[in-house]
């Protein structure tokens, strides 16, 4: 099974550390590689007991034997890069094998200033972005101001880059948004004091991969972000600046889409979202305040509390297409165990009519008025189970009931966020 891609189905934080790391440990898996996104991701991980938070690492840094890559449609700010592989080091974990693309983008300083900035000046039209300067790099990339890792290595052009890069950017920072420039030198400066530490993770990743797909090595793509935050093919302009999305892990890794072998579009059992923008089936009554504190729904990046809401298979029909999904592993199932009764939106109700599928404009979707199919619950505790046989009667026929209206088999159901907590529905 060479290449698997691993993506969110829904706005993120489905638990796509928990399903990597589930892949990783099951099966022998040789690179766990990240393809797009930066530092805005939270990849939680619970390994006995023990909780581990990756955010531009791969959570496949935790797995022994596996090397990790970084590959070339990821911005990697190196200050974060190091402070999280210290972070893990500090911990006892035995930091696997980092590999960095040269190609890959750098996140300097001022594109976290810059990202803050322009959030402040968007007032209500806030995107809730992570501040983590995610969108001012990708900005700058396909600008083609941007500095890429390769360019840490040549001072003289380093130095060119930074200026090219801050030329524009420093009008607007004085004249539009009223702060200080920001110093060419002192940028290089910082840039230049990570070059030793990061010179032998550098090489070329597309080579890497392809090469090892050749011999029959086993790749797992993580994906961070998710389908609905995609800049093409998620709620825009409440989006990422990236493609989380299946086509993504192409160009972020330089593989073509014929070399891969499984989609795994990661899906919770009911829906979450961080940050501004549309989401048809959010709670605002009791029952979303339950769902944010029985399945601990805070943000692993940025502390935000998560919004809450439904299941909906519009969402999930739209993800497996848009992503060509082989199977979903949908999480937290037992987060529902208290319910009597569980909503499920099958359609939409916009503007008077049903519709089945994502409408095809913002505003219509921003109409969306989700229509629910119910569920009997099962009010037990489920985290204990092992087999899907073992789940009560009314947990199996929620999980079939996804199934069918979702667009692809569910291959795996989580029941508990530890590595064990979890059934294989049908064998890959
Ligand atoms: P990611 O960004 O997609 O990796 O997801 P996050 O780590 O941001 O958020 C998922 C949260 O759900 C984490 O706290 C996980 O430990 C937790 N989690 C994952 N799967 C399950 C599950 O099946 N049940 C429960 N209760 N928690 C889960
Ligand atoms: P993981 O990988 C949930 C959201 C932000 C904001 C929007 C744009 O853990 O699932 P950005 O900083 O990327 O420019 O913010 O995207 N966002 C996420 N939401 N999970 C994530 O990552 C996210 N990464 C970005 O909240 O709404
Ligand atoms: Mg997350």
């Amino acid at each position: 099974m060479p290449a698997i891609v691993v993506l969110g189905a829904q706005w993120g934080d489905e638990g796509k550390g928990k399903a990597t790391d589930l892949l990783a440990t099951t099966d022998t898996i040789d690179f766990v590689v990240r393809t797009s996104g930066g530092h805005n991701a939270g990849h939680t991980i619970v390994v006995n007991g023990e909780k581990f938070a990756t955010h531009l690492l791969p959570s496949g840094i935790l797995t022994p034997g596996a090397t990790s890559v970084i590959a070339n449609g990821v911005v990697v700010s190196p200050e974060a890069l190091f402070s999280e592989l210290d972070g893990l080091i500090a911990r006892g974990v035995d930091v696997a094998e980092l590999k960095v693309s040269a190609n890959a983008h750098i996140i300097a300083s001022y594109h976290a200033t810059i990202d803050k900035v322009t959030e402040r000046f968007l007032g209500k039209n806030q995107i809730g972005t992570t501040g983590r300067g995610i969108g001012p790099a990708y900005a700058d990339k396909i600008n083609r101001v941007g500095v890429r890792v390769a360019d840490l290595f040549d001072e003289k052009i380093l130095h060119e880059k930074v200026e090219a890069a801050l030329d524009v950017r420093n009008h607007l920072l004085t004249k539009i948004y009223n702060r200080r420039a920001i110093e060419v030198d002192v940028v290089v400066e910082e840039l230049l004091s990570y070059v030793d530490r990061l010179r032998p993770m550098v090489c070329d990743t597309s080579l890497l991969l392809n090469r090892a797909l050749d011999d029959g090595k086993t790749v797992l793509f993580e994906g961070a972000q998710a389908t609905m935050l995609d800049v093409d093919h998620g709620t825009y302009p409440f989006v990422t600046s990236s493609s989380p999305i299946a086509g993504g892990v192409c160009t972020g890794a330089g593989i073509g889409p014929t070399r891969i072998d499984r989609v795994i579009g990661v899906i919770k059992a009911y829906t979450t979202r961080v940050g501004a923008g549309p989401f048809p089936t959010e709670l605002f009554d009791n029952d979303g305040i339950e769902l944010q504190r029985i399945g601990g729904e805070v943000g692993v990046s940025t502390g935000r509390t998560r919004r809450c809401g439904w299941y909906d298979a519009v969402i999930a029909r739209y993800s497996s297409r848009v992503n060509g999904l082989t199977e979903f592993f949908l999480t937290k199932l037992d987060v529902l165990d208290s319910w009597e009764r569980i909503p499920v939106c099958v359609a939409y109700e916009i503007d008077g009519e049903r519709v089945e599928e994502m409408p095809m404009t913002q505003t219509e979707f921003h109409h969306a008025k989700p229509i629910y199919e119910y569920f009997d619950g099962w009010q037990e505790d489920i985290s204990g189970c092992r087999t899907f046989e073992e789940l009560p009667k009314n947990a199996q026929g929620y999980v079939k009931a996804l199934e069918e209206i979702s667009g692809a088999m569910i291959w795996g159901v989580g029941v508990g966020p530890g590595r064990e907590q979890t059934l294989v529905v049908h064998d890959a």
